[in-house]
């Protein structure tokens, strides 16, 4: 299992380019199966859930390359409608593929994604949805096995604004007869880039990036000549927190900044400068940022991909701060390892208080989440001394070339293999 050893304590500096956004490219690569033809995409990053995706598309029967960041995707042979459990244990964004199945083929069986480090996750709404546009679904032996005939649109209201519950059910409405309206829907950028994938094969959707979405279902889709994925606004927040933590001076190259108001704005009031440049954002990190409270929340509120991250900022903030995580009930796993760089952070329920220490020193940590890797990460960066993160696959599905990125800015890493 790679490592990363880093020597942290330097301010970075630099530019770096943010790559095609994880949670936008997966529901995308997932909507192929919408429609026979091939399909080709840019901007997709080489990541560990990008290629777990692919594998899944290819059990399926896709034909499926991905090269300098194009992938193309044949649907024109699928012929298995399964997503196994060996491979959606490792991503659980595999559920994608379940309302795109039922709505083109009329079946499908997806193993049940399990809890994961940062909550149960359940995917109870995915189901009840789909059930309510028709589809008889029944769990044997840890997987949903869904059928249907031709899915009906409906009326479907969720309790909980879900992401890929939102991307499901958005997905399959689009081949349904008749209208779907999903209420309290999400509203998260990425959803907004998958409703532009399907409208570009010709899909009829109206109000993605609201809490209401009406599809009108269609017959039959067809690929477009190409599709370019949004930028990862996450990755782009995660370089703003390195610059923010390390007091440097990153330029952030190909970010919608529009699409990050809520974590630039808390930023701010930490004490991070953000200029607009014509080449990108520019962001200046204070000699030691304030504290600041935070709470997550769904789009267009303060992301939970970034508390981690921001968390590990406000370890050496001046002042405490408190951090509150609305939306996965496990997500602090990253408070016991910032605490072995001696950071100072309590936690009671879903709140977290950060008093700032003045500095954190190297140690050896674990990661345990994407987000939770990261967070370790930015603390390396900002302690002295040597710090060896372990299980940095977390990492790898997530983040494309991290390691290289810090390099180019001045971190000093090695990836031991
Ligand atoms: N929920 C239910 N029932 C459901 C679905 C969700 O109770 O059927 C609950 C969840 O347990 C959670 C809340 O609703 O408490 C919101 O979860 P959501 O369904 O929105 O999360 P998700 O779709 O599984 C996506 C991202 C996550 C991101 C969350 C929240 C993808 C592939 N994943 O997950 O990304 O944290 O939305 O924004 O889009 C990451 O990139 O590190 C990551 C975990």
């Amino acid at each position: 299992m790679d490592k990363l050893l880093i020597f942290g304590g330097r301010p970075l500096k630099g530019a770096i380019t943010i790559s095609g956004a994880k949670n936008a490219v997966l529901p995308i690569m997932a909507a192929a199966l919408l429609s026979s033809g091939i399909h080709f995409l840019k901007r997709v990053p080489r990541l560990r859930d990008v290629f777990t995706m692919a594998e899944l598309l290819k059990r399926m029967g896709a034909e499926i390359e991905i090269k300098n960041n194009i992938c193309s995707i044949n649907t024109r042979k699928i012929s298995k409608f399964e997503a196994s459990y060996d491979l959606v244990k490792t991503m659980r964004a595999s559920i994608l593929v379940l309302g795109p199945l039922v709505a083109r083929f009329g079946k499908a069986k997806v193993s049940l994604p399990g809890g994961c480090a940062i909550g149960a996750r359940p995917v109870n709404l995915h189901i009840v949805g789909l059930e309510k546009m028709g589809a008889t679904i029944i769990l044997e032996e840890g997987y949903i096995v869904a059928k249907a005939n031709r899915l009906k649109g409906t009326k479907i209201y969720f309790d909980i604004p879900t992401v890929t519950g939102t991307e499901n059910i958005m997905m399959a409405a689009t081949l349904a007869k008749g209208l779907t309206i999903i209420e309290n829907a999400a509203k998260e950028p990425e959803i907004v880039d998958l409703a532009n994938y399907l409208i570009s094969m010709g899909a009829k959707i109206k109000g993605a990036g609201t809490s209401i979405i009406e599809i009108e279902g269609v017959s039959e889709l067809i690929p477009p000549d190409s599709y370019e994925v949004i930028p990862d606004r996450i990755e782009a927040g995660t370089f703003m927190a390195i610059a923010g933590a390390t007091g440097g001076d990153i330029l952030i190259k190909g970010c919608k900044t529009n699409l990050l108001d809520a974590v630039i704005l808390k930023m701010k009031d930490a004490g991070v400068v953000f200029k607009e440049t014509p080449e990108g954002l520019r962001v200046i990190g204070p000699k030691r940022p304030n504290a600041v409270d935070i709470k997550t929340m769904p789009y267009p509120g303060f992301p939970t991909d970034m508390q981690a991250q921001f968390m590990a900022m406000m370890a050496i903030a001046n002042g405490t701060s408190v951090i509150k995580e609305t939306i996965f009930e496990n997500r602090f796993m990253h408070v016991a390892e910032l605490r072995r760089f001696g950071a100072d952070i309590s936690v009671e329920g879903n709140t977290a208080t950060v008093k700032g220490v003045k500095k954190l020193k190297g140690a050896p940590v674990m990661a345990t989440d994407l987000r939770a890797s990261a967070s370790l990460v930015i603390a390396a960066l900002i302690a002295e001394g040597k710090t060896i993160v372990d299980r940095i696959y977390h990492l790898d599905r997530g983040y494309e070339e991290l390691d290289k990125k810090l390099i180019s800015l001045g971190a000093k890493i090695e990836r031991i293999k």
